[in-house]
């Protein structure tokens, strides 16, 4: 595939106001998210929600893309269409969450390696004939006792190499994940620690597999200290400890960057996103800073669609106010005041 067209789609995903919705949770995960507000995960249930998401009116102006689950990105819509041509005719771009999952790593007693390889190139060039144009894959990194291991960093960079190699090869941008947890009672420094040198292990894994660095995008955590524990930070010291953490490792020719919200409440994505745009722009860098946002899009709209569509027009007015709202901290134009000032579809 031609670099110009992955670099194009890379940056129309993180163009000035956008960033991703990801609604990619695995059955067993969305399965969790449904139990928390009693509603039974069935198949047309988990199509209802994400139907209604998409559909919301307007979403385009804010969202540039979703990220779908394997079940999702083959199912139609209540009315019959495809739920991919639902994305495209909203302007946005259908993307595809190709790994199986963070398995436990043979060897060690807490950590995990992503698996999905076996089958990955077929899988592939299935997942984009039926429309997809990104893909990702999460790897998931723990802090505790003497962990992470340099085994584990390297099993989880290794594999994001051969993910984003085989997503290239098959004319897709990988949206390359590796997630330092923030579960824990780890300080702020120790965060910061193992995501530089997390983040250094992946780019020397993606270069040395020829990977396009022009025609990919970084998923990674925030910097922050771990939930647990009994010290907080706030946005202004996570803006500074996280861009300090990128300028030393990640290279200049990635064009951008998506956060995960990785079990912030919505509000603290929002808020914290907002202090790593505004620290960005005083201090100039070569990135775009964006979102890809699963929980941190959409806890509020989750909590009020509770499986009945009587409550999906104000189902999706929470989400498209979330939304609005962490677009503007991607631009970094957010003020607290805007969470009570909201806009009406
Ligand atoms: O892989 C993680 C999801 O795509 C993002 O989810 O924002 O809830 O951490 P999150």
């Amino acid at each position: 595939m031609d670099s110009y067209v992955l670099n194009h789609i890379a940056k129309a995903l993180v163009g000035p106001s956008v960033g991703i919705l990801a609604a990619d949770e695995s059955t067993g995960t969305i399965g969790k998210r449904f139990q928390a507000i009693g509603v039974q995960s069935t198949e047309e249930n988990r199509r209802n929600y994400r139907e209604m998401l998409v559909a919301t009116e307007g979403i385009s102006q804010y969202i540039s893309g979703v990220i779908l689950y394997d079940e999702t990105i083959k199912q139609s819509s209540s009315e019959g269409l495809r739920l991919v041509d639902v994305i495209i005719s909203k302007g946005l771009i259908p993307g595809i969450k190709v790994d199986t999952g963070a398995k436990p790593l043979a060897g060690t007693k807490d950590e995990l390696v992503t698996e999905g390889l076996d089958g990955l190139r077929q899988r592939l060039a299935e997942y984009r004939e039926l429309g997809a144009r990104f893909t990702k894959w999460r790897a998931v990194i723990t802090i505790g006792n003497d962990i992470p291991s340099s085994y584990c960093i390297h099993v989880n960079a290794h594999a994001l190499g051969r993910f984003a190699a085989l997503t290239q090869e098959a004319g897709m941008v990988p949206i390359v994940e590796p997630e330092v947890l923030m579960d824990g009672t780890h300080s702020i420094d120790v965060c910061h620690d193992v995501t530089r040198t997390t983040l250094k292990q992946v780019f020397y894994e993606l270069n040395s597999q020829g990977v396009d660095l022009t025609g990919m995008l970084l998923k990674p955590n925030m910097i922050l200290p771990g939930k647990a524990g009994s010290i907080k930070a706030e946005p202004s010291e996570i803006a500074e400890r996280t861009i300090d953490c990128f300028q030393d490792s990640i290279p200049e020719s990635v064009p951008g960057i998506v956060f995960l919200s990785g079990g912030q409440s919505d509000d603290e994505a929002t808020a914290n996103l907002d202090a790593i745009n505004r620290k960005a722009q005083e201090i100039g860098v070569s990135w775009e800073l964006s979102f890809s946002y699963g929980r941190g899009l959409q806890s509020a709209p989750l909590e009020i669609w509770k499986g009945d569509n009587v409550n999906r027009s104000r189902a999706q007015q929470a989400f498209y106010n979330r939304a609005y709202l962490t677009s503007a901290a991607r631009q970094g134009k957010y003020d607290k005041v805007m969470e009570t000032n909201l806009l009406e579809i």
